[in-house]
């Protein structure tokens, strides 16, 4: 079991290994628009456990650039397993 928590105010949801994190933020209000990865609605900064998310996805390393910052899409990454932090 995976476990998201939302910075602002603490938050906390359970997600199965291997999930998207689209619908759980999506619920704690993170705005989405295209759900393709192309127009960074999506944005969040992970403030802890980026380890456990998925690698970038290539439309992730295209609008966000590579390797480079704590920002991921909401609309694209995964989470492995572990706690992952992040704001939004
Ligand atoms: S909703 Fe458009 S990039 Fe995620």
């Amino acid at each position: 079991m995976a476990k998201l928590i939302f910075d602002h105010n603490g938050d906390e949801t359970d997600l199965n290994d291997d999930s998207p994190i689209a619908e759980a933020c999506e619920d704690a209000g993170v705005p989405f628009a295209c759900t393709e990865g192309v127009c960074g609605t999506c944005v969040i900064e992970i403030k802890c456990g980026k380890e456990n998310l998925s690698s970038p996805t290539k439309e992730e390393e295209d609008f966000l650039g590579e390797g480079c910052s704590d920002e991921r899409l909401a609309c694209q990454c995964r989470i492995k397993n572990g706690t992952v932090r992040i704001s939004f």
